[in-house]
């Protein structure tokens, strides 16, 4: 085994104690090129968008173009006018912010994410107008007005377990008071967030996977509208869980046709864990617990 990279799991004790930065680092920081060998060419590590609205069958039949059309949707939902400049809340590995500085000839296109490993990544793309900064969004000092916000599969870190409905509710409106804050009057924020479909909110708290994503808690779709409505108004909404159990399926696959190289190259116990999680998440989405949501929010 790799000494370097050795992967520990943590217990529930351990994940209650960890700050938000280590919280995202444990999970995140398992090298990018581990990430590589399961998830498509543009390391999105969130869903992809294989649906058109209101169609049961899938419009695409592969990984890679659904991620490309889900880069497509929130960038294209921001309306965004060449020269503009955008901020990526939880930018992941870049891809959306390499997309803004080309597909859309954007100025700017800063990046905040907790994590070390996806910094680095970033950094050593150098794209021209690309900026990645390793920031809590809730404590950074934003340099906004921005032309648009992005936030892809970040809002499912911004609640803690532990937090009643009212405490989850301010937490996600300090999110969108800074949003609010640093962008342009009439500007969109595109957000995608895995969200609870179970009926009750007590049965949610069953299925938080608190040793795989520590310190984290999705919310239910009328929690984000209900902080968003004051600062925001909701101008579409999209919630298709069949488009992560597409995703997740491909990302299974890719795992599975890894796993020699990922024993050799890790250890049994880190395929194991990632196996494991990506098959519960995909139940959970089949059983109908999570659903994923879409919401392009224009700031009032
Ligand atoms: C599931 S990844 C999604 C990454 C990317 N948007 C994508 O779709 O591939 C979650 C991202 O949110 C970031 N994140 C979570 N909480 C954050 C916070 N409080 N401040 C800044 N970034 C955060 C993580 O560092 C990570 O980049």
């Amino acid at each position: 085994m790799n000494e370097r990279t050795a992967f520990k799991p943590v217990d529930r004790e351990t994940a209650g104690t960890l700050s938000a930065a280590e919280a995202i680092q444990y999970h995140y920081d398992n090298e990018t090129r581990f990430f590589s060998l399961f998830l498509d060419e543009t390391l999105c590590y969130s869903a992809a968008r294989f649906h058109l609205p209101n169609r049961a069958e899938p419009a695409l039949d592969n990984l890679y173009d659904a991620q490309w059309a889900k880069i497509r949707f929130h960038l294209d939902a921001l309306q965004l006018k060449p020269g503009a400049r955008i901020l990526d809340v939880g930018c992941g590995w870049g891809a959306i912010l390499a997309a803004a500085v080309t597909e859309y000839e954007g100025r700017g296109a800063v990046g905040l994410t907790l994590s070390k490993d996806q910094r680095d990544h970033i950094e050593s793309r150098n794209l021209k107008g690309v900026e990645v900064r390793l920031a809590d969004v809730y404590e950074a000092e934003l340099d906004g007005p921005y032309d648009g916000i992005v936030s892809v599969g970040a809002f499912e870190h911004f609640a803690r377990p532990a937090m009643n409905k009212a405490e989850k509710i301010e937490a996600y409106t300090r999110f969108f008071e800074i949003c609010h804050k640093n962008m342009m009057p009439g500007a969109f924020l595109s957000l995608q967030t895995i969200v609870w479909d179970t009926p009750t909110f007590e049965e949610a708290k069953t299925w938080i996977p608190e040793t795989v994503f520590p310190q984290s808690d999705i919310p239910f779709i009328d929690e984000v509208v209900t902080a968003s409505h004051p600062l925001f108004r909701l101008e579409y909404l999209e919630n298709r869980r069949e488009d992560y159990i597409l995703t997740l399926d491909q990302w299974i696959k890719n795992l599975k046709a890894k796993k020699d190289v990922i024993i050799a190259e890790w250890d049994q116990e880190k395929y194991d864990f990632f196996e494991h999680y990506l098959r519960n998440s995909k139940l959970a989405f089949a059983r109908r617990k999570n659903a994923l949501s879409r919401f392009v929010l224009k700031r009032r």
